[in-house]
């Protein structure tokens, strides 16, 4: 991954906690209501109130994190999505007028319900729940962002994996028309990531399609992406049009691109460094530049939750 400067950093300011606050009132009464204001599959047809159209129905998760989340402004202007530019401030301006509808799913492989879905239809049987997670970059950065999305382990459960299925790959849009970024071949387009069945079906790991309450920015993967949150955030695949069940491991974009340098899985390890840099500390963004960087915690604190998942395997080979 290129990497920035410090003085490439925006330090902006944490929170604008009292629109937070109120969006999660509306949040709250979504939930109170329970789905007999609008049910899910009204998504993406509100009519965009400020910024983008709230969700409605979204349900609190017993998985979020209680620490502040980033503001709205960091989460969608410090952003990593090379098919849109490869500094931090491009995807805010080369996704603006990027078109995520209408938007297919494709599902193949080793699954009984294959085939390719409109958006709406895939994410329809699926409750809407805000989860808090925090997010740790490979480049030893991190944020906490407020994603609403739904359980990829509720998706996989639903479409069936066959006994073949080890690994699940995931694959983001290759459109040059729509995407300038990948014009140029900074990485063998598609964008492509995998988790392997285990990690897939592990109650964390979701598909979000929304942040702050709202519909997900184009910069942040509109319509749909992955967020893993006890891995490095290259793993977190924007704009998923296909999903593919496989008996072998996928290749992924950034192991293909630099071997050496990123692993397939990628789990959040202060002991591991990466050839370049150390991995014990990170800098939030929006704590402003001169914060103290904080202690990185093992799979990003969340290894109560998924440490069992690697039992046996020495993390230091498989990084
Ligand atoms: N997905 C695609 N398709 N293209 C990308 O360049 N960048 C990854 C990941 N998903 C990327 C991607 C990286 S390196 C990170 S850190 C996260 O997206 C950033 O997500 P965010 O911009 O929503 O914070």
């Amino acid at each position: 991954m290129l990497i920035k400067k410090p003085s490439d950093i925006r330090p902006s300011e944490i929170t604008s906690q009292t629109n937070y606050l109120n969006r999660r009132d509306f949040i709250r009464a979504g939930a109170i209501a329970g789905g007999t204001l609008l049910a899910p599959n009204a998504l993406g047809a509100l009519v965009p109130e400020g910024r983008l159209a709230k969700l409605p129905g979204v349900i609190e998760s017993p998985y979020s994190t209680d620490q502040e989340p980033n503001s709205y402004d960091d989460i969608t202007t410090y952003n990593n999505y090379y098919e849109f530019g490869t500094g931090k401030g491009d995807p805010v301006v080369y996704a603006r007028d990027f078109e995520p509808r209408p938007w297919t799913i494709t599902v193949e492989g080793e699954a009984e319900k294959t085939g390719t879905f409109d958006f709406e239809d895939f994410v329809k049987p699926f409750d809407l729940e805000e989860r808090i997670y925090r997010m740790r970059c490979v480049e030893a950065w991190s944020m906490v962002i407020p994603w609403v999305g739904i359980s990829l382990a509720a998706v996989v459960k639903h479409l069936q994996p066959t006994s073949k299925a080890k690994y699940v790959a995931f694959e983001t849009l290759n459109d040059p028309e729509r995407m300038p970024g990948v014009r140029r071949r900074v990485l063998d387009w598609p964008y492509r990531e995998g988790l392997t069945i285990a990690e897939a079906t592990n109650p964390l790991p979701i598909l979000a399609v929304g942040l702050y309450g709202e519909t997900l920015p184009n910069q942040n993967g509109a319509p749909i992406r992955l967020v893993v949150p006890w891995k490095y955030g290259f793993k977190g695949i924007k704009s998923i049009v296909g999903i593919r069940f496989t008996e072998r491991r996928p290749q992924t974009s950034w192991n293909m691109s630099q071997p050496r340098e990123y692993g397939f899985y990628a789990n959040v390890n202060p002991e591991v460094d990466h050839p370049r840099w150390s991995q014990a500390r990170e800098r939030r963004i929006g704590a402003g530049v001169f914060a103290s960087k904080q202690p990185t915690l093992m799979f990003n604190g969340y290894g109560e939750q998924v440490a069992h998942l690697y039992k046996g395997l020495d993390l230091r080979r498989n990084f």
